[in-house]
């Protein structure tokens, strides 16, 4: 039986368990949470929506996660926090030494980023972080299709509405769109088209003056380039009218040299000169097939499996980082000077 615990049990954490009850001899053991009462709500909500046939979620809740840690000892732990809280807290459970699923974004500064990857390397624990994204077949095998094909560009817009979570709208602890939000089309464009060299934001808040505590962009338009000499597009607003989602979230256009791929890990389209468009779907939900990753990688001890490691979600960060300092400076930036 694998023993698994969360620390931050809220929106987020209902689809991971969701995910897990899919698995055999998985059981969640724990839950940490300051807001207890939640937690509770978290697990009903697991409950209500878990695999028919799996065995009810009967996790111990506890308030402070050092004393989940001690009492609970569980095999592995998914972290599921609001951004702002990273810090002391991922130390901790690096040191107590057993896999961890970071969830994205894995922090909101680069410099305590880098001091997280490092200290992941000392303990050299298993390690993952939520781009679940990665393992969908709709993105596995447009990722196969480009392998020796010349990218010409990748484009990502994403038009939709505010978010109700009341930490999403302060830039303090949230980071803005791109580096909560947009990141996982910005990760997307870099695991099909390979590392972003620099980046060019323009940002606004064009709509959103009147909503409480907002003081996140509303809009950004982002050009880069990445290393192969490709340009790309981000755009991205959060006050698109009546919360449309004009296009859907994360979806990256990719022009290569015989086909235009849209990505999406729902369902990607591939278009050629002269053929219908070809559908890919994934076979199975992103989510199982990454909880499925992260509870093998802990049973094996082996990093292999696991498609978004922390060191490669912090380079997704750093992108999404240097957008938001370019928007505020006005100015291109280079990621090797950024990072
Ligand atoms: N991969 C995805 O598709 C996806 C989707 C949604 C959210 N997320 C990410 O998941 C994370 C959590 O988002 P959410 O929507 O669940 O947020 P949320 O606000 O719904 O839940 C966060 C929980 O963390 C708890 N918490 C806060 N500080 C804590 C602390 N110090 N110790 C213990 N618990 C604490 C809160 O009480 C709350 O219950 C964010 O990083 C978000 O970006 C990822």
């Amino acid at each position: 039986m694998t023993r698994v615990a969360f620390i931050g049990a809220g929106a987020r954490s209902v689809g991971h368990m969701m995910a897990l009850s899919h698995l055999r001899d998985v059981e969640i053991v724990a839950l940490a949470d300051l807001d207890t009462a939640r937690a509770e709500q978290t697990q009903g909500q697991a409950n209500a929506r878990r695999k028919a046939d799996s065995p009810p979620i009967q996790a111990k809740i506890f308030a402070d996660y050092r004393r989940m840690l001690d009492e609970a000892a569980p095999d592995c732990t998914y972290l599921v926090l609001p951004p702002y809280v990273h810090g002391q807290l991922d130390h901790d459970i690096i040191d107590y030494g057993k896999p961890v699923l970071f969830e994205k974004p894995v922090a909101l500064d680069i410099a305590l980023a880098r001091e997280i990857a490092d200290h992941i390397r000392q303990k050299g624990i298993v390690n993952a972080a939520g781009y679940q994204m990665r393992y969908s077949s709709a993105v596995q095998k447009p990722k196969a299709m480009l392998a020796g094909q010349t990218i010409g560009m990748a484009i990502s817009v994403r038009l939709s509405g505010l978010p109700g979570t009341p930490w999403w709208r302060v830039q303090s602890k949230s980071g803005g769109m791109l580096v909560e939000q947009h990141t996982h089309a910005v990760d997307l464009m870099r695991y099909l088209c390979g590392e972003i060299e620099s980046v060019y934001a323009v940002a606004a808040n064009r709509f959103s003056q009147d909503v409480p505590e907002l003081d996140i962009f509303d809009m950004n338009a982002v050009t880069v380039r990445f290393a192969s000499g490709a340009p790309g597009i981000i755009g991205n607003s959060c006050a698109a009218p009546a919360g449309a989602a004009v296009f859907p979230p994360h979806l990256v256009h990719v022009v290569a040299q015989d086909m235009v791929l849209s990505v999406n890990t729902n369902k990607t389209v591939v278009h050629r000169a002269g053929a219908e468009p070809e559908e890919i779907l994934p076979e199975q939900s992103d989510n199982y097939v990454m909880a499925k990753a992260f509870v093998e990688a802990t049973r094996s001890g082996r990093q292999e499996g696991i498609l978004s490691s922390f060191d490669d979600a912090l380079k997704t960060l750093g992108v999404t980082l240097a957008c938001q300092r370019s928007a505020e400076a006005g100015a291109p930036i280079t990621m090797a000077e950024f990072m």
